[in-house]
């Protein structure tokens, strides 16, 4: 049984809508068991520099709206760099790999922690977990991700409000759409997964869709807008994933290299030359997408998946990552779960038998 007295939270990676509602879950749940809970600020950094950036979180710290809202009360990180760390005076230090292990597992030591809840996205669980198992810190990690991607798990805190604010888009978007005839492209995140885009195209009743996991062709999408115009529909609304590549084979990297953004203005280009004289605007929807209050549904996964670490580590179990599978919370090993590779959407799942059930053009 526990031995627990005090853990330390932090989220990690990008943030997204449902974070607050994770470490009010998790404060809660450990504070009902006679637990101290200590939230560390921005991802692990706060461990790792000096003076280390780490607060006691008190039942309340949440009587305020803004734990309702969306970001994250203790920061986070997701640079590229996960040996840059950014100090409370706001400036940065560059440390080797050896100086972060004794500074992270000191800085555990010092607060007295005997457990570490990490809400994290894929790459910054890896991180993080490979920090624990070489110092030995015990851990439980739970996912998020607006991009749903995340190995093991069927949905990630984020995504049900990123999907919403998607779809949201969608509807105003068909304004004037329909007011101008026009075809609306929207680009919308996921890195290298087309969830996102999917399933709020079917939600915000796109024409066409194009993902990651799918090939499509230039010839497809025009087909589709010639064919909606013949049926007299001479307005159309294309989601776009930001992870495809243009139909020259490129993909469109942002400024830092490491994400995308920007292949929706190929299809501007491109489509309005065409003899057709497409009338065609685009949107880029960008971090809009991590922003906002949670909708119930995260709010919902968010608290079953902190209560869910809570409880594991009530009956001394670490080193897991609570995951959702055939819709039922659970748990699974930590190192398990990193050995399996990010869920892409399924090309012959249930979302594109949807999307093409409802003559959406989602590729070839
Ligand atoms: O992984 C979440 C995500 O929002 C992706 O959908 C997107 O490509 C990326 O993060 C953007 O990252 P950043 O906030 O570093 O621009």
């Amino acid at each position: 049984m526990s031995t627990i007295k005090r853990i330390g939270v932090l989220t990690s990676g990008g943030d997204c809508s449902g974070l607050n509602t994770a470490i009010w879950a998790v404060t809660f749940s450990a504070i009902s068991k006679g637990w101290e809970v200590y939230g560390i600020e921005n991802a692990t950094d706060g461990l790792i520099v000096r003076p280390m950036r780490y607060r006691q979180l008190k039942m309340t710290d949440f009587d305020f709206p803004f734990a309702r809202l969306g970001g994250t009360m203790l920061g986070t990180n997701n640079s590229g760099n996960p040996n840059l760390l950014r100090k409370a005076d706001g400036t940065h230090e560059e440390l080797t790999s050896e100086q972060i292990l004794e500074r992270f597992s000191d800085g555990v030591k010092e607060l007295g922690l005997d457990a570490l809840v990490v809400i994290g996205g894929d790459g910054s669980m890896s991180i993080v977990s490979k920090y624990c198992q070489k110092t030995g810190v015990k851990m439980v990690g739970i996912p998020k991700t607006i991009d749903n991607d995340a190995p093991a798990t069927e949905e990630a805190i984020g995504f049900a409000t990123a999907r919403n604010i998607v779809m949201d888009a969608l509807d105003k978007l068909d304004t004037t759409a329909n007011s101008h005839e026009r075809i609306m492209i929207l680009e919308v995140m996921g890195r290298g997964a087309g969830h996102l885009a999917l399933e709020s195209a079917i939600a915000g009743m796109a024409d066409i869709c194009l993902i990651p996991e799918i090939p499509y062709t230039y010839e497809g999408i025009l087909k589709k807008l010639r064919d909606l115009r013949k049926r007299g529909r001479d307005h159309a609304l294309m989601v776009i994933a930001e992870g495809i590549r243009n139909p020259e084979g490129k993909h469109n990297f942002s400024i830092d290299g490491r994400t995308f953004t920007g292949v929706s203005g190929w299809f501007v280009k491109h489509l309005s030359a065409e003899p057709d004289k497409f009338n065609i605007r685009s949107t880029i929807l960008g971090h809009v997408q991590r922003g906002g209050a949670p909708v119930a549904q995260d709010r919902i996964l968010a608290s079953a998946f902190a209560v869910h670490a809570i409880d594991l580590l009530e009956k001394g179990l670490t080193n897991r990552v609570v995951v959702c599978r055939d819709g039922k919370i659970s748990d699974m090993l930590l190192e398990d779960v990193l050995k399996i590779a990010n869920t892409p959407v399924d090309p012959n799942g249930e979302m594109v038998h949807v999307a093409r059930g409802l003559g959406m053009y989602v590729g070839e």
